[in-house]
């Protein structure tokens, strides 16, 4: 028995911190036995290589390592936590995953769908999320909100508005081609509305159980 793997996606600020706790909540509700862990990171060492990513002071990164730390950080959490967890039976809920790469390193930084490809094919196989919910909202309305938590901005938030939509239009154009996996919700919508989404998408794969 496997359990199920949901991710959640969008840019800073559209509330997946929220939707995740919701989806927890949700689902340990029903019984489920759910693991929740976030990208990069997830276990000591990923946490490690995400603080060299995040860390404002590496304003010289080259974009090819940033993808191959990403990817780095996501084979040391697939190997150690993702994978023995599903195998067990638990359903994880990811705090983004390969989509967001996509998204910031393939569209954000040009580097392009293919090369993000090659590496994914490499370290996931043919592992993909069962689900992916896209939090979609403007990236003004996403970094105002981000910025008024207060704290200072890492290396991907000191990006100007430009790079977070190019973000933005790189996840819409994934959940366009990836239309049976994703479900994107209007994170501008009231709070209610789109937990009752999220929840939506959950009811479904319970279903499918
Ligand atoms: P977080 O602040 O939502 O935890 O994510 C950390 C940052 O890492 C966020 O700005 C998005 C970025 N990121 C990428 O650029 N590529 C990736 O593959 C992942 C997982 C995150």
């Amino acid at each position: 028995m496997s359990g199920r793997f949901i991710t959640f996606e969008g840019i800073e600020g559209v509330g997946k911190s929220t939707q995740l706790e919701v989806a927890r909540g949700y689902l340990q509700q029903r019984g489920i036995d759910v693991a929740v862990t976030r990208e990069p990171g997830g276990t000591p060492l990923a946490e490690k290589i995400r603080a060299l990513l995040l860390d404002a002071g590496h304003t010289a990164m080259a974009p090819d390592a940033e993808l191959l730390l990403m990817f780095a950080a996501r084979a040391q959490h697939l190997a150690e936590k993702i994978l023995p967890t599903l195998a067990a039976g638990r359903w994880v809920l990811c705090d983004r995953f390969t989509d967001a790469t996509y998204a910031y390193q393939g569209g954000g930084r040009g580097i392009g769908a293919e090369r993000v490809a090659a590496v994914e094919q490499l370290v996931q196989g043919a592992l993909r999320p069962d689900a992916t919910i896209l939090l979609d909202a403007p990236p003004q309305v996403g970094l105002a909100r981000a910025r008024a938590r207060g704290a200072g901005a890492d290396r991907f938030e000191s990006e100007q508005l430009r790079f977070f939509e190019r973000v933005r239009d790189a996840y819409l154009q994934r959940a366009t081609a990836h239309a049976g996996r994703f479900t994107v919700i209007d994170a501008t919508a009231e709070l209610a509305e789109v937990s009752r989404q999220v929840t939506g998408v959950l009811d479904r794969l319970l279903t499918e159980q």
